[in-house]
Formats: structure tokens, C-alpha cells, sequence
């Protein structure tokens, strides 16, 4: 969960690096699994940057988690190859059934469904990724059997 006080540190460590709001950002990220929007401010302060300007970089991009992640992890692949095969029809169905938008954890802490550009794996798309497991030339029925096995 997320601690103040040990996020202030990992902060203070890191802020004379060159550029150093995207490796505090990831640091927090890998440290307690998400980056608590309370830390928005702190940064600010530590590095000499206005609140927006930290929010924005945080929001950007897709890496950082806004909410600690449910039990488990649903990533969809958005980049081209997957798209082109109706990665687009499994990104709305996983909504759907899941009954969240991307970077949303379904309200029983079950799931938390993200995207992702590109696995590696174009030429079994489209493809996700769930808890590190890769699956490619996903239907939504495959992903309704493989999601219906996770608890
Ligand atoms: Fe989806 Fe490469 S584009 S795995």
C-alpha cells in the first residue's frame, strides 16, 4: 500500500537526475504498484514544476497505474498488427464483459484491464497479456474461458 513518507524518499533520491520526473514516476510505479495522486504536489515541489505539468506526465502515459491493480492483470494489445485483426472488437467486448474502460479494475478487485502497444506477438493476433502470460489470436470467447478461470 502506499507510504508517504517512503515515496518522499524515493523522490529526494532520485530528483537531481537529468530529466527526472519519468524515473521518479516509474520508481513509485514499481514500488508500491501504482503512483498515489497525493505524491502530485510533492514532486512538483522536489523538482520546481507546476502540479499540471507532473499530473500531465502522469496521465500521459499508459506505464503509470493511477490505482493500486486488482488480483489480476488484462492487458490488450492496441498497437497495428493486433488492430488490423480485430483487436479493436476485443478491446469493446473485454469492456463490456468486464464492465470497465481501460485502466479500470472491475469492482470486485478481480481485474484491472490495460492496454499495451505491441507483445511481440503480431502474427497471433490480436493478442493480450494476462498476469505476464501471453495469449495470442484471442476471440471473445476464448477471453470469456480464460477470464471465467481467474478468481
Ligand atoms: Fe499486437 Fe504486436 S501488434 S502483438
Amino acid at each position: 500500500s502506499w507510504d508517504a513518507k517512503a515515496a518522499l524518499s524515493i523522490v529526494q533520491e532520485k530528483k537531481s537526475l537529468d530529466g527526472a520526473l519519468m524515473p521518479i514516476l516509474h520508481a513509485l510505479n514499481d514500488a508500491f504498484g501504482y503512483v498515489d495522486a497525493t505524491v502530485v504536489p510533492v514532486i512538483a515541489d522536489e523538482l520546481n514544476l507546476s502540479r499540471a505539468e507532473v499530473h500531465g506526465v502522469l496521465t500521459f502515459y499508459h506505464d503509470f497505474r493511477k490505482a493500486p491493480a486488482g488480483r489480476h492483470v488484462v492487458k490488450v494489445c492496441r498497437a497495428e498488427a493486433c488492430q488490423s485483426m480485430a483487436g479493436r472488437d476485443l478491446e469493446e467486448h473485454i469492456k463490456k464483459h468486464l464492465r470497465v474502460e481501460l485502466g479500470e479494475t472491475t469492482a470486485d478487485k478481480r481485474i484491472t484491464f490495460e492496454a499495451v502497444y505491441c507483445l511481440g506477438l503480431c502474427a497471433c493476433a490480436p493478442s493480450m497479456m494476462v498476469d505476464g502470460k501471453l495469449h495470442g489470436r484471442v476471440t471473445p470467447a476464448k477471453f470469456d474461458k480464460i477470464a471465467g478461470e481467474l478468481r
